[in-house]
């Protein structure tokens, strides 16, 4: 059973609503007006509020407004009977949960009002996990046999100042292994450093990992310690290190074997202690074989190795990673946590994962962006992880329709600032598209473009698109 409240102006529409939910079993409530509404909704929040659009009195859109300042999360089910579905799309722009047309279909109705309170009630049930899962972001997670074996290596290496190699493909968790270790170690008081050997350009890197003296090269005005030295005493976490260049290989390995390091254009060397971890996803021996990689830092190196298991060889921690990004993504986006269905459930456990963890924390990040409130399903996950393998931009179908308006642009405003003006024009269609696929959503529709949500409303503000207060 659950509680509804129906706002209509239409005495009719309300006593034959009353008469169906109630024989579903509902407690049902009504109002005559948009104001009557917002009060009942005041008084005690429903579990869904079924509402008209044009009312005398406040509209339908401007009750919804105010509702949502007493009850961010409740669903809301717009009627309009207007052929135009403009104000529709701004209620679901605004955060209601779906809007019908008048004159509808009952069986419809009713499976609407259906999935509508499971919404509710999940979103109800999940506002509690926030907390719990923000102190829990960064660990690792799956108790997997090939995990447990994991968890004991860090525990058995962290506390002793060796050096440790973490091995595995792309997104197997390598970094949190390495922060993992650093947090069980006697360093944890002393900085962590994170070198992404890939990150920096091979020209910089050198001087940026052992510094430069005064002189070293032009513009080298003064003398400098590198990142290396900076970290001296805690911890260094050489990343990617399988892509680093042959020549700081040399370096790295002296930095291991002798605790010195050199810095560039200095003959004196200087003591560091640091320890030293590594990851690489890379095939090391092949790398060693095809000269590209030192064999004798290579056995320096493999001495105590940590190898990370591919996701798809630990069927048993996908649904255990996939229920901690359910949750702390949908956490992070304000909205409630979907949960999975069941043929979404078998996707998770027969999919490759060939991008392993990483892959499948993207791929639940996308279903959550598209998601009206059902639990994810296979087609859903399909199509998520169908776009992270595609790397296409938009498909050239239209590039001819595309280029004919440039050019009409151009010519038109030819020495003006037509670059802009087409910049602008695109980006006002993908921001106003993203809004229409999150149903206004900022913080989703971010996610979706890619970008940080301040800069999204910048954008949203530059090109004029109306904007809506939406709270969840
Ligand atoms: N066991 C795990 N539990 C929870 N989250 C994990 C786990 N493994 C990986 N992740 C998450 O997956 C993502 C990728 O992990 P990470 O960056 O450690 O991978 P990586 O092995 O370093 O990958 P790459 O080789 O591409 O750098 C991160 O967001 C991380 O938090
Ligand atoms: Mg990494």
């Amino acid at each position: 059973m659950a509680e509804i409240l129906i706002v209509d102006d239409d005495s009719q529409l309300r006593q034959s609503f009353e008469k169906l939910l109630k024989q579903e079993g509902h407690l049902v409530r009504v109002a005559s007006s948009g104001e009557a509404g917002v009060a009942a909704v005041n008084e005690s929040v429903p579990d869904l509020v079924i509402m008209d659009m044009r009312m005398s009195g406040i509209t339908g859109l401007e009750a919804f407004r105010q509702m949502r300042e007493t009850a961010p999360r409740m669903s809301v089910i717009i009627m309009t009977a207007y052929g135009t579905t403009e104000t529709a799309i701004e209620a679901t722009k605004m955060g209601a949960y779906d809007y019908i047309l008048k004159p509808f279909d009952i069986p419809e109705m009713l499976a609407l009002i259906h999935q509508a309170l499971e919404t509710s009630r999940r979103s109800k049930e999940h506002t509690a996990t926030r907390e719990q899962v923000s102190s829990s972001t960064n660990q690792l997670l799956g108790s997997s046999r090939a995990m447990q074996k994991v968890y004991k290596s860090i525990g058995r290496v962290a506390a002793t100042d060796a050096l440790v190699l973490i091995r595995g493909e792309s997104g197997t968790g390598k970094e949190l292994v390495a922060q993992a270790i650093y947090k069980h170690s006697l360093r944890q008081e002393k900085p962590l450093l994170i070198i992404n050997c890939v990150a920096i350009p091979d020209t910089l890197l050198e001087s940026e990992l052992f510094g430069y003296e005064k002189g070293a090269f032009t513009g080298a005005n003064r003398s400098r310690a590198g990142r290396i030295e900076q970290a001296a005493g805690g911890t260094v976490f050489l990343d990617e290190i399988g892509d680093m260049p042959l020549n700081i290989q040399a370096k790295i390995l002296r930095l291991l074997q002798e605790k010195q390091l050199e810095r560039l254009g200095g003959g004196s060397s200087i003591p560091v202690d640091v320890r030293i971890l590594a990851a690489t996803n890379r095939d090391l021996e092949k790398a060693v074989a095809d000269g590209e990689f030192r064999e004798d830092l290579y056995y320096r190196l493999n001495v105590v190795t940590i190898r990370l298991p591919k996701l798809c060889e630990r069927n048993d921690d996908v649904f255990e990673l996939a229920n901690h990004f359910l949750d702390r993504l949908s956490a992070e986006m304000e909205m409630h946590n979907p949960g999975l269905s069941e043929d979404g459930k078998e996707f998770l456990v027969t999919h490759e994962w060939p991008g392993n963890v990483r892959e499948l924390s993207n791929a639940i990040q996308k279903a959550l962006i598209f998601n009206r409130g059902a639990p994810i399903t296979r087609d859903e996950l399909t199509q998520v992880v169908g776009l992270s393998s595609d790397r296409h931009a938009p498909s050239d179908v239209s590039d001819d329709a595309f280029k004919a308006e440039i050019r009409q642009v151009l010519t038109k405003h030819a020495g003006e600032n037509g670059f802009e003006m087409l910049m602008d024009y695109a980006g006002r269609l993908v921001v106003g598209e993203a809004l229409e696929i999150t149903g206004g959503n900022r913080t989703r529709a971010a996610k979706l473009l890619g970008m940080s949500r301040p800069t999204l409303s910048a954008r949203i503000d530059k090109y004029g698109l109306r904007t809506h207060i939406k709270v969840n």
